[in-house]
């Protein structure tokens, strides 16, 4: 079965569960400013622990159920949460249970636009997990259904409630930059020889009866039970977008937040399979090219063979330069720099200043709580995680269709055009 025929039959599915929404919506529960706010959890594996770690640190929120379909999550997941009294291998019996007021979703990408669909449906408030969606089409899907749906969605794209954001959203409402032009972005990791970016070791318990391996296919080709395509999905179209769903999308979100941009109108991407040959599908080393609207082009590259420059965005303005770094090595004195901060160009503000962001970070997870009782927008919505989605996937249909896709095309092969 072709991606295209796949992304076409999961719309088509979608777009009826999503019809159903706004004329059916389950009463929820409302909350008063003191209330506790009790989570459920989807999909409660590596980044779902994280969450979960996160969440009970919040106060006057606890978790109550948890859904997973491999039954070794849900031991876990109780160890973090000792007040999860259900645990299901079907996420349905989670969103059933009248108890839960919102549900973290941090299962496969393939899966996000299922959960976020059904959980919204079934009236609880939901805080998914990155890339929002696989497609581009399951992306349009779940904003529409958002639209209609009176819920509060939060997506963890948790760098929109970082100190960092807040100081370049104000630089460059200040004018400070200028007119930017460009903004060059990059994410780089390394791993020892032999051992590819993201391989998980098998459990010996990840066997066909602790696993609900149709559930987990989600539509994809039924086949025999396989525990190292379901323990290491990411590496895999059928299930995953790569490096650039995984780790370009928190940064495109960044830059598509401090700058308020629309989505891109095109895209190109360039790469391979090229640090670790193992089997896997995506790539690990990257090249990308987005161009947006009103003179500027986004740039994005990756390797999984060399990490000295971490990560990192520099927004390149006629007046000025803002730099935020994570973890890079500098050259000269070898030591590793990580913050943001402001250099003006002289040319066009001789007597500028450098500056150092100062901004606080809010708590993203105890931001997106408080959204819960409040019902306020948390700092990352959907609007940004659907334009961070559909760039994404720009990217990755031009890499795998070998030239540039423009927005248009883009969408028209979403609708089945
Ligand atoms: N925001 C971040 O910084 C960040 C970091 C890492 C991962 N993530 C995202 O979190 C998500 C999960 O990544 P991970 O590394 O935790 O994967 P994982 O494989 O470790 O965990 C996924 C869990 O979902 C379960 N699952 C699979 N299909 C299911 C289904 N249909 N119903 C219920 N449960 C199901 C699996 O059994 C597993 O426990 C991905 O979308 C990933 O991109 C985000």
């Amino acid at each position: 079965m072709t991606r295209k025929s796949i992304e076409r039959r999961e719309f088509l599915k979608q777009a009826g569960a999503a019809a159903a929404i706004g004329f059916a919506l389950p009463a929820s529960r409302v909350l008063g400013a003191n209330d506790r706010v009790r989570l459920g959890i989807i999909g409660a594996g590596a980044r779902g622990q994280e969450l979960m770690h996160e969440f009970v640190k919040v106060p006057n929120a606890e978790f109550v159920a948890v859904a997973d379909v491999y039954t070794r999550r849900h031991d876990e997941a109780k160890a973090i949460a000792p007040g999860i009294t259900q645990a299901f291998r079907d996420y349905r019996r989670l969103l059933d249970l009248k108890e839960v007021d919102a549900v973290i979703v941090a299962t496969p990408l393939h899966c996000h636009a299922r959960h976020f669909l059904d959980t919204i449906a079934a009236g609880k408030d939901l805080y998914s997990e990155k890339t929002m969606t696989w497609s581009i089409a399951e992306a349009e899907t779940c904003r529409e259904a958002a639209k209609r749906s009176n819920r509060v969605i939060g997506i963890g794209l948790q760098h929109q409630s970082s100190g960092q954001i807040a100081d370049a959203k104000q630089w460059l409402n200040d004018g400070i930059a200028g007119k930017v032009t460009q903004v060059e972005a990059w994410m780089s990791r390394n791993s020892k020889r032999g051992h590819g970016q993201w391989i998980r070791d098998v459990p010996s318990d990840c066997v066909p009866a602790n696993v609900d391996w149709t559930a987990f296919l989600n539509g994809r080709p039924a086949r025999p039970f396989d525990p190292y395509k379901f323990i290491n999905w990411r590496l895999f179209w059928e299930f995953s977008g790569g490096n650039v769903t995984e780790n370009m999308v928190h940064q495109i979100a960044w830059i598509i937040g401090a700058l308020d941009l629309p989505l891109p109108a095109a895209a190109y991407m360039s790469g391979g399979v090229f640090s670790e040959k193992d089997g896997r599908e995506v790539p690990d080393t990257i090249a990308v090219t987005l161009d947006f609207p009103n003179d500027l082009v986004v740039t994005w590259q990756s390797t999984f063979s060399n990490k000295r420059y971490g990560l990192g965005e520099r927004f390149l303005g006629s007046h000025g330069t803002i730099e935020h770094l994570m973890g890079t090595t500098d050259m000269v004195t070898g030591k590793a720099q990580s913050g943001i901060r402001y250099y003006p160009e002289k040319d066009n503000r001789p007597d500028g200043v450098a500056l150092e962001g100062q901004a606080k970070a809010v708590n993203h997870m105890a931001n997106f709580v408080e959204c819960v009782r409040s019902r306020k927008e948390p700092n990352s919505p959907v609007e940004i995680g659907y334009r961070s989605a559909v760039a994404a996937h720009m990217a990755n249909l031009s890499y795998r269709q070998k030239q540039r896709v423009t927005l248009e095309t883009a969408m028209a092969g979403a609708a089945g055009k």
